[in-house]
C-alpha cells in the first residue's frame, strides 16, 4: 500500500538570540522560573533583516537543494506572523527560490495550529496525485509586549518539509481526532505587532484541546495509547509539553513516561516559541536525537488558540537517520551570539511602517534577507 508523509524536515532559526537568564535578571525575577518552571533556556531574537519570510525561504532553500522543484506542485505557507493582510508569505519565497509558475501557493492561519492544516492539506494532495511533491513552510516570530507575562516564551524558527509518497522519515498515518472551540485564548488584533494572550485560559484551552482531539482520535478508530512509543506536543515553552503528557497520561489511565517526549524538547529549549512550527521543531529534534527509532509510532498533538486541536499519529520509516540533516540547525544554534537585554529591547521596539521608505540593516548571514519598504512593498533579495 503507498504511503504518504514527511520525506524531509528542515529547521531554520534566527540570527541571535536572548538568554533567559539575562532577561530574569533585568526583569528581577529567579531565573529558576525559566529554566525550570517554563523549560527555556534562550530564545531567538530576530535581526532587523530577519522575519518569517526569511526564515521560511532559507528552510525551503535546504530542503529544495537536495530534491529540486520538477515535482513540486503547491508550496504551502503557514504563519501568524504573516507580512501581508493579503499577499501570501509564500509568494515571496517562491520568488526568492525562483520556483517554476506552474505550482499553487498560498497561506494557511489558525495560530499555532496552522502548520498541520498545512501538513493535512499536502498529504491529501499527494494521495490524489501520487507524482507530486508538496512544500509545508511553515514560519513564525512569536513576539508579546514588553514585560508582559508572555515575554519569556516568545521566539522565532521556521520547519520546511517536503511531503509525498512514500517517504523517507515518517508515514503519517490517516486516522486524526479534532477539536474546535471558539476562545479568547490568544489572538493579534490587525493593528497589533504582538500577540495578547490571557495565559491561564490558553492552559486551559491547550489541555481542554488536548483531550478533545485525543477523545476523537480514539473514537474513530486511532491507535491505543500503548501502540504510541514517542509524542510530541505544540510547545510554546518546552514545560507545557510536560503539562499535556502528564495530563494524558490521567485522562487515559496508561503509564506514559518523561523519556517518551524528553529529546523532542532539546531546540525548543532554545529556540523558544516558533507559534505553528514549534511541534515540527520538536519532531526534528527527535529524530536528530535518537537512533533506533524505525517502525516506531509518533503521537502529534498539534494546538493553535482560538482554538483547534488535532490528534494524529506517524510511524518512522526504515533507513530515516540516512535522510537526516542536523549540521545546519546544529551549528547555527552553536554559532548564535547572545544579545544583551538592551539590544533586544531596542530590536522588539523597531516597528516599520509602510507609509515609509525605508532600508534595513544588513546583520543575517542567512542566505536571505529582509531588505526594507519601497513604496509601501515589502523587498527581499538573495543575501550578497
Ligand atoms: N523556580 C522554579 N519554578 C518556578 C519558580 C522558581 N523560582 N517560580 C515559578 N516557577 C514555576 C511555576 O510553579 C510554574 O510552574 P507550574 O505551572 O508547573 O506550576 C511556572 O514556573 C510558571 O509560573 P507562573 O507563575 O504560572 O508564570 P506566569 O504567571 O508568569 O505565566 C505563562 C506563565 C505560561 C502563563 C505565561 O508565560 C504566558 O502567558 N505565556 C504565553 C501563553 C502560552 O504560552 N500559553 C500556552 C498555551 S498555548
Amino acid at each position: 500500500m503507498t504511503t504518504f508523509g514527511i520525506h524531509d524536515i528542515e529547521l531554520v532559526t534566527t540570527h541571535h538570540a536572548l538568554d533567559l537568564a539575562e532577561l530574569a535578571r533585568a526583569r528581577g525575577v529567579d531565573p529558576a522560573k525559566f529554566e525550570i518552571g517554563l523549560g527555556q533556556t534562550r530564545m531567538s531574537v530576530p535581526a532587523p533583516d530577519e522575519d518569517a519570510v526569511t526564515m521560511g525561504a532559507t528552510a525551503a532553500l535546504r530542503v529544495l537543494e537536495r530534491h529540486g522543484s520538477d515535482r513540486l506542485r503547491s508550496l504551502l505557507f503557514a504563519t501568524e506572523s504573516g507580512v501581508d493582510q493579503s499577499k501570501s508569505g509564500g509568494m515571496f519565497v517562491h520568488g526568492l527560490l525562483g520556483l517554476p509558475p506552474q505550482m499553487r501557493v498560498m497561506e494557511f492561519k489558525q495560530a499555532c495550529y496552522a502548520g498541520t492544516a498545512a501538513l493535512q492539506a499536502a498529504i491529501a494532495a499527494v494521495a490524489r496525485d501520487p507524482g507530486a511533491e508538496v512544500l509545508v513552510v511553515i514560519s513564525d516570530v512569536a513576539k508579546y509586549e514588553l514585560d508582559s507575562s508572555g515575554e519569556p516564551t516568545q521566539g522565532a524558527a521556521a520547519v520546511a518539509m517536503l511531503v509525498k509518497a512514500d517517504p523517507a522519515l515518517v508515514e503519517i498515518e490517516p486516522e486524526t481526532g479534532m477539536f474546535s472551540a471558539e476562545v479568547d485564548d490568544f489572538w493579534r488584533p490587525n493593528d497589533s505587532t504582538t500577540a495578547r494572550v490571557d495565559g491561564a485560559l490558553s492552559l486551559k484551552a491547550y489541555l481542554d484541546a488536548l483531550i478533545g482531539s485525543w477523545d476523537d482520535y480514539a473514537a474513530r478508530g486511532g491507535r491505543a495509547i500503548e501502540e504510541i512509543d514517542r509524542f510530541l506536543y505544540h510547545q510554546p515553552f518546552t514545560k507545557m509539553a510536560v503539562k499535556g503528557h502528564q495530563r494524558l497520561g490521567r485522562h487515559t489511565g496508561a503509564d506514559l513516561t518523561a523519556e517518551q517526549l524528553e529529546t523532542s524538547r532539546t531546540y525548543n529549549r532554545v529556540l523558544g516559541n516558533s507559534y505553528g512550527a514549534s511541534i515540527y521543531a520538536a519532531l526534528a529534534s527527535l529524530l536528530h536525537h535518537e537512533d533506533g527509532l524505525e517502525g516506531k509510532r509518533i503521537g502529534f498533538y498539534s494546538y493553535g488558540s482560538g482554538s483547534v486541536g488535532e490528534y494524529f499519529t506517524g510511524v518512522v520509516r526504515p533507513g530515516y537517520r540516512e535522510h537526516l540533516h542536523p549540521e545546519p540547525i546544529q551549528s547555527d544554534l552553536a554559532a548564535r551570539p547572545s544579545i544583551s537585554f538592551d539590544e533586544y529591547v531596542a530590536l522588539h521596539e523597531t516597528v516599520l511602517s509602510s507609509a515609509e521608505d525605508v532600508e534595513t540593516p544588513r546583520v543575517t548571514g542567512a542566505p536571505f534577507r529582509f531588505a526594507g519598504i519601497r513604496g509601501g512593498a515589502r523587498q527581499y533579495e538573495r543575501n550578497a
